[in-house]
């Protein structure tokens, strides 16, 4: 069934190429239609199993991780103790966007996430777009994210057993490394966990938030013991441009908790839940990140941060004078990081999942396995792209990478707030933005500022992805797309 808002009138012959073409990249697929295929795979349905508690800690397992143990240290010197007012303009752009989010997920509970937001409203080609940015935003981050992790797995051999893994087996080539391998196996790992199905990978990810969130409690009680409020004095060393290209970093941090939106076709009641799990999650990472960032530019002078490598842990060690604490973060931190790359995955099969339901991608991606109810094989070759680019290069490029796409990515979910409020005024909706168009739009605006906060080389690398993405769209996604198979 097409949405004859944007399709071409029946009587106009489809095979007017020009209009054929054009046609194409405006085909919408209609929100019941959305809806009604959920869960439904190739072979078989996943299962909903998730509820209100773990949806949210998909979110806060995906949002908190590298961004507050690792790039944090890295936008101190920047920002400088400003560094907390650039996670609260990180956190207003993640904001406005969480609430755009969570009106399209109470109404649209579907795996695809911004991706089938953007097909129901924008047509086909914007869908694609986004899907492609949606590879970005998890794929890229998995990646991202796993490299990370290897810095704290150092951290804790280091202070455990007094060894480190040599750069050479923990470094990206352009680092100084062959390849990385404690970012390729945190991937493979969490492969295995997500072949058990959504419910198991829920479960382990649950331990794993609750260890993340202590972890980071236990920083700010130790760390506030060496709080120098001097450190204070020279608030904004580097001015307003340093916070912002602070806050354009951070962003990364808040990247994830969109990944309950990925679990719509898993969720036992997505409607009422996924709204409030995308809201909790965001509010609950937010305090803990100014909270954070607080404490550690109050130990640490801002010049301190220069060149520092697992931040929190080495702060920790500073305050009290012993390795042990700082092991003990370092700890935390290698399963909290874990927990990212677990649940992040997650989201990126279900994306694709729900993309090859639409032809846009081939049917491998949305084969399901009878007994876990897992899309098998989308896992594994999720899992081993992610591994291969982790291992291959540094944390630095693929975070603003990252970044940028899922920049992009929320601009089009807050416009398509707005435009499903214009064709679908009456649709029932369990969550409203509220004041209007207001925040999406602020929304959309905050997003595209973040994006031109970013670097020309992260501006080449988005716009040489994008380019491959319309090659493949043109020569694959186009002609197999279910709704053009639907037109013939
Ligand atoms: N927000 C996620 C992190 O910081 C991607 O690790």
């Amino acid at each position: 069934m097409l949405d004859h808002g944007a399709a071409p009138p029946a009587t106009e012959p489809p095979s007017a190429p020009k209009t054929s073409v054009l046609s194409a990249l405006v085909r919408r697929k209609p929100v019941e239609a959305l809806v009604a295929e959920g869960g439904h795979g190739e072979g078989g349905t996943l299962r909903r199993s998730l509820s209100m508690w773990q949806l949210t800690m998909i979110s806060i397992g995906a949002t908190l991780g590298t961004g507050i143990f690792v790039v944090l240290g890295d936008a101190v010197p920047q920002a400088g103790p400003a560094v907390t007012l650039a996670f609260v303009i990180a956190g207003l752009t993640a904001l406005f966007s969480a609430l755009s989010y969570a009106e399209l997920a109470g109404s649209i509970p579907v795996a695809g996430s911004s991706y089938s937001y953007a097909y129901a409203t924008m047509g086909e080609f914007v869908a694609w777009v986004c899907g492609w940015c949606l590879v970005l935003e998890y794929g890229v981050s998995v990646a991202a994210v796993a490299v990370g992790w290897g810095e704290y797995l150092n951290e804790l051999l280091d202070g455990t057993i007094g060894v480190t893994i040599p750069d050479v087996l923990s470094s990206a080539p352009g680092e100084g490394g062959l390849f990385n391998l404690p970012a390729l196996i945190v991937v493979l790992l969490a492969m295995v966990f997500l072949l058990g199905g959504a419910k198991e990978s829920a479960r382990a990810n649950t331990i794993m938030v609750i260890v993340k969130i202590a972890a980071l409690v236990l920083f700010c009680a130790i760390g506030f013991m060496g709080f120098k409020s001097g450190n204070y004095s020279d608030f904004m060393p580097l001015g307003t441009a340093g916070v912002s290209a602070a806050a354009a970093s951070l962003f990364f941090s808040y990247i994830g908790f969109d990944a309950a939106s990925t679990a719509g076709e898993e969720a036992k009641n997505p409607q009422r839940d996924l709204p409030r799990a995308i809201m909790l999650s965001l509010v609950i990472v937010t305090g803990l990140y100014v909270l954070v960032a607080a404490v550690a530019v109050g130990a640490w002078n801002w010049k301190d941060f220069e060149g520092s490598e697992a931040t929190l842990a080495a702060i920790m060690n500073s305050v009290t004078g012993q390795s042990f604490w700082g092991t003990l973060l370092a700890a935390g931190a290698v399963i909290s990081i874990a927990s990212v790359v677990l649940t992040v995955l997650y989201g990126q099969t279900r994306v694709l999942f729900a993309m090859s339901r639409d032809g846009l991608v081939p049917k491998v991606f949305g084969k399901v396995h009878r007994k876990s109810g897992a899309p098998r094989v989308n896992t594994i070759i999720v899992s081993l792209f992610c591994g291969i680019l982790a291992a291959a290069f540094p944390l630095g490029e693929l975070v603003n990478a990252t970044s940028i796409g899922t920049l992009f990515a929320f601009a089009l979910v807050n416009v398509a707030v707005i435009v499903l409020r214009r064709t679908r005024p009456d649709m029932p909706r369990t969550f409203r933005v509220p004041v209007g168009w207001l925040f999406p739009i602020l929304g959309f605006a905050f997003c595209v500022y973040n994006m031109f906060s970013l670097g020309p080389i992260t501006w080449v690398v988005f716009g040489g992805w994008m380019a491959v993405g319309l090659v493949f769209y043109f020569s694959y996604g186009m002609r197999r797309s279910r709704l053009a198979t639907a037109e013939k």
